[in-house]
Formats: C-alpha cells, structure tokens, sequence
C-alpha cells in the first residue's frame, strides 16, 4: 500500500504489477538502457522498473550516481524516492557512471539527456550528438535508440543518419521517437496513468518491442512517422501555454468589464470541447518546459519560413503577467523603494523544487530593482533560489515570511498557503495587503479580514 491515500492514481498502476516483460524474438528479456538522469531519465528508468523490466541508468555525474545507488534521487518528486528503493531492493535498476557499458549491455536504448534552450530560443541538442557519439560503437546487432529528451523536428533522421556515418550498419540502426508527457510534481502518476503514448518510427520490430514496453501503462499507443511524434510534444505545450495565456488575456477583460475569470473559465471549461484544466488565470507559465518549448516552436517555425504570430502572442500575453503582478504589489505596498515585500512561493508550480523560469525569478528581479528588500518562504525551493538571489531572506514559514511586511504576493499555489491563519498575519503585517498571484484565496474571505486584496480578473 506505498501510495495509498497519498498519490490514489499511482496505486491504481500499482495493482498492474506486472506480468509483461520486454523480450526479443527468442523470448528472451531486454534489457533497457536510459542515458541520462535528469527528471524524465530518472522517473522513465524507475517506472520502467517497477513494471518488471530491468533497466541500467548511466549519467555522467558521480556524486549523482552515488546518491541513486543508496536510493536518494537528486529531484524533489513526490513518491520517487519510495520507488527508487523498492526497484533498487528488486534488483531491477542500477546506475553507472559508463555511458558506453550501458549501451553495451543494453537492447533497448532510451537517450533521455537535457536539450536546454542555447538562449536564443534554439534547442542545444550537443548532449543528443555527444550520448550518440559514445553509443555508437555499442551497436553490435541491431538496437533500438529511443528518443526521449524533447529534439527539434528531423532529430530523430539526424541521429540515424549520425549512426551510419559514425559506421554502423544500416541493418542495426532502429531510431525511435517516444516524446514525454510528464509534469513535474506529478511525474510519477503520469508516467504510470499516461493519457497516451506516442511512438514514431517505421521499424515493425520497434514498434512491436515499444509496445510490450509499454503495456502496463495500458493506455492508447499512437504509432506515427518520427517528425510527427517529435512535432506531437512541442504542439501539445504549446497548446497548453496558449490556452494559459488566453484565460490571463481574459483575465485583463475581465477586470475591466468587471467580470469573473474564474467563474469564466469554468463555464468554459465545462463545454468537453475545450475542458478546465490550464484555465487557471495567474502569474502565467514557467518552467523547464514551456519556455523553451514555446520559444523553440516559434523558432523552428521560423527557420521553416512560417511566422507563428500566436506562439508570440502567447509569450507576449504571459510576459504582461508580470509587469500587472508587479504594478500590483505596487500600488497594495504604496511603493516599492525601502519597503518590504514578502514572496509566498518561489518553485516554478506547487510540489517541485525546480524555480527554472519561475514567476518568483521574474517578479524578485523586477521587486529588487525598485529597491525593495524581499523576504520569501517556499517549502521545497529556498536552497535553489538563495544561490541566485542572496539579498533575498529566506523564512522559515509563511508567518515569519509575512512580518514587518508592506505586501504577500502570493506566488506559487502551495496548499499550505490556503491554510495560513490570515488573521494572525493580518496582525504582524506592518500593512495588511495581499497581491496572489495564483487566485488561489477567496477575495471576500481575505478581505473580509482586513486585508487590501488583489488578484487576477476577479473582484
Ligand atoms: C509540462 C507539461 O504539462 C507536460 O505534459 C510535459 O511533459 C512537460 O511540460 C515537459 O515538457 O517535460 P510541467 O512543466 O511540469 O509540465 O508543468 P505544468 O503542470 O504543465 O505547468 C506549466 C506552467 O503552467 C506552470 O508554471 C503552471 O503554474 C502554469 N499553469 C498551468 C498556469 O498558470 N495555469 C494553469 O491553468 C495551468
């Protein structure tokens, strides 16, 4: 009963468990390499264990290694660490410093290592070309490479046509695209209750092996050409960025019709067409993944002559998010030069500590430079933020967070937020005044308190 109350949709994958192994045509079990162990590596090569294959894990990083040999996974992910152990005690995972024996060991290959934005929007894929290069020469019979990491349209042709060139023969070079749907936070119900599976590819045998490796998410596999798989991911975020953006561009109608934006979203949401979820109006979207994928998307679709005006209008509408938080810490704080301003969340959504492109990065920055002093307290993400922002404090709850304070903005989600007892912050507070962030409290209830409140397109 590892999840039972705590995660109810990783149990419901945890009764599966799990008759089906990858085998070859001799029945014989496969076994599936993953390089890299960052986020998708790491839950992938985990989850892959759990449903009874046998998986070794390289990453270059010692320290790293040697943590997730003792079962001390190097992410903050709900649940993983329970499962790392437990895969580790079944005798089904390991981790290696060696690239190269991994490859040698392996049937199946999963290259699941990072394609940061180079900063111009452009995907780096030198960690792809490099993971290639090592493997190369691995290929003693026919493999199966499995693109995990998110690569720009045609990699998956690059990394076959890089293979022959590098001398393998055409008869071994099986390339597969299987592109990642998981959240952070989330990471381990998704990977485990997948809404599909996308592989693209042409090989029969590929597809086949992909499938068994797959069958105890026991969910819809679509098979399709690679391009297309590997256009499947950056569409899919970019939708859903597009449609965060839309409800915080209603967001700014609403507040000038004075209307509801969250009553909003939900009469939209209930039409099954276009469903609530990403209809949350906020602080906007952040991430390791949406930036870059928004950015990398519009890029790509320059580089093919087609000017994507709404993937622009997408970054432009959530960039305007921060500039009317700001304004609104602003005008609650009565100014920001020599005030106090205290951040209620800093990590890039609740349940990860991962502040990569986070709101609190963009809004400390902007607060700072207006000469504001900036207290924060978030549950998971302090240690990451302090190195990147020292003068900013860093508190050891909510309430310590809110004293002496002019403003709360209110950041990121976090349930623990909800449950503050308002009134005794009201209390400390050298002013009394909320800007959230997230509309994640109830307006009447805070002001109702005594607070000066502000949220996004709501009264
Ligand atoms: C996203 C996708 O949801 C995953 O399917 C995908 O696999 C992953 O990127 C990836 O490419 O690796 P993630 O970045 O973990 O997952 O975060 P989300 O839960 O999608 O949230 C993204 C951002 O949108 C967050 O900053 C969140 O606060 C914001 N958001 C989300 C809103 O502002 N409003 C909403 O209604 C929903």
């Amino acid at each position: 009963m590892l999840y039972a109350g705590l995660y109810p949709g990783v149990l419901k994958s945890t009764f599966n468990r799990h008759k089906v192994y990858s085998v070859d045509t001799e029945g014989r079990m496969e076994k599936i390499g993953v390089i890299g162990t960052g986020y998708v590596g790491l839950v992938t090569g985990v989850v892959f264990a759990h449903w009874g294959h046998k998986v070794v894990c390289a990453d270059q990083d010692a320290g790293k290694v040697e943590r997730l040999r003792k079962g001390v996974p190097p992410i903050y992910e709900p649940g993983l660490a329970d499962l790392l152990v437990r895969s580790l005690r079944d005798g089904n995972i390991e981790f290696t410093n060696d690239v190269t024996d991994t490859a040698s060991k392996s049937d199946i290959i999963f290259i699941a290592v990072g394609t940061p934005d180079k900063g111009n929007g452009e995907a780096d894929v030198s960690q792809v070309e490099a993971a290639i290069q090592s493997i190369a020469g691995c290929i003693d019979r026919k493999k199966i490479i499995v693109m995990k990491s998110t690569v720009p349209v045609g990699t998956n042709d690059w990394v076959r046509s890089e293979l022959l060139r590098l001398g393998v023969p055409e008869s071994r070079v099986c390339v597969v695209s299987n592109p990642e749907f998981l959240r952070e936070g989330n990471a381990l119900y998704d990977a485990m209750n997948p809404d599909r599976i996308v592989v693209g590819g042409a090989d029969d045998d590929a597809m086949r092996t992909m499938s068994q490796i797959y069958d105890a998410a026991g969910c819809r596999i679509l098979y399709t050409d690679a391009k297309t798989a590997e256009l499947i991911k950056y569409a899919s975020n970019c939708f859903l960025a597009m449609k965060v953006s839309f409800i915080n561009s209603l967001s700014v109608l609403c507040e000038r019709f004075g209307a509801n934006v969250t009553s909003l979203a939900d009469g939209m949401g209930l039409d099954g067409r276009i469903g609530r979820s990403f209809l949350n109006a906020g602080l906007g979207w952040g991430g390791s993944c949406f930036p870059k994928d928004v950015y990398g998307l519009m890029r790509q679709s320059e580089a093919a002559g087609y000017e994507f005006g709404l993937l622009r209008e997408t970054i432009t509408a959530n960039d305007l998010q921060i500039d009317r938080f700001v304004d609104a810490v602003r005008a609650l704080a009565g100014g920001l030069e020599g005030k106090t301003i205290s951040l209620w969340g800093l990590a890039f959504k609740p349940d990860t500590d991962d502040i990569r492109e986070s709101r609190a990065v963009h809004v400390a920055q902007r607060l700072i430079e207006a000469g504001a002093k900036v207290k924060a307290f978030d549950p998971a993400a302090m240690d990451a933020f302090s190195e990147q922002f020292p003068s900013v404090e860093m508190c050891r709850d909510a309430y310590s967070c809110a004293r002496q304070s002019s403003c709360v903005a209110l950041i990121t989600e976090w349930p623990v937020f909800r449950q503050v007892d308002l009134g005794v912050v009201r209390d400390t507070m050298s002013n009394p005044a909320i800007a959230d962030g997230r509309n994640a409290l109830d307006p009447a209830h805070v002001r109702g308190l005594g607070f000066e409140y502000w949220s996004f397109g709501r009264q």
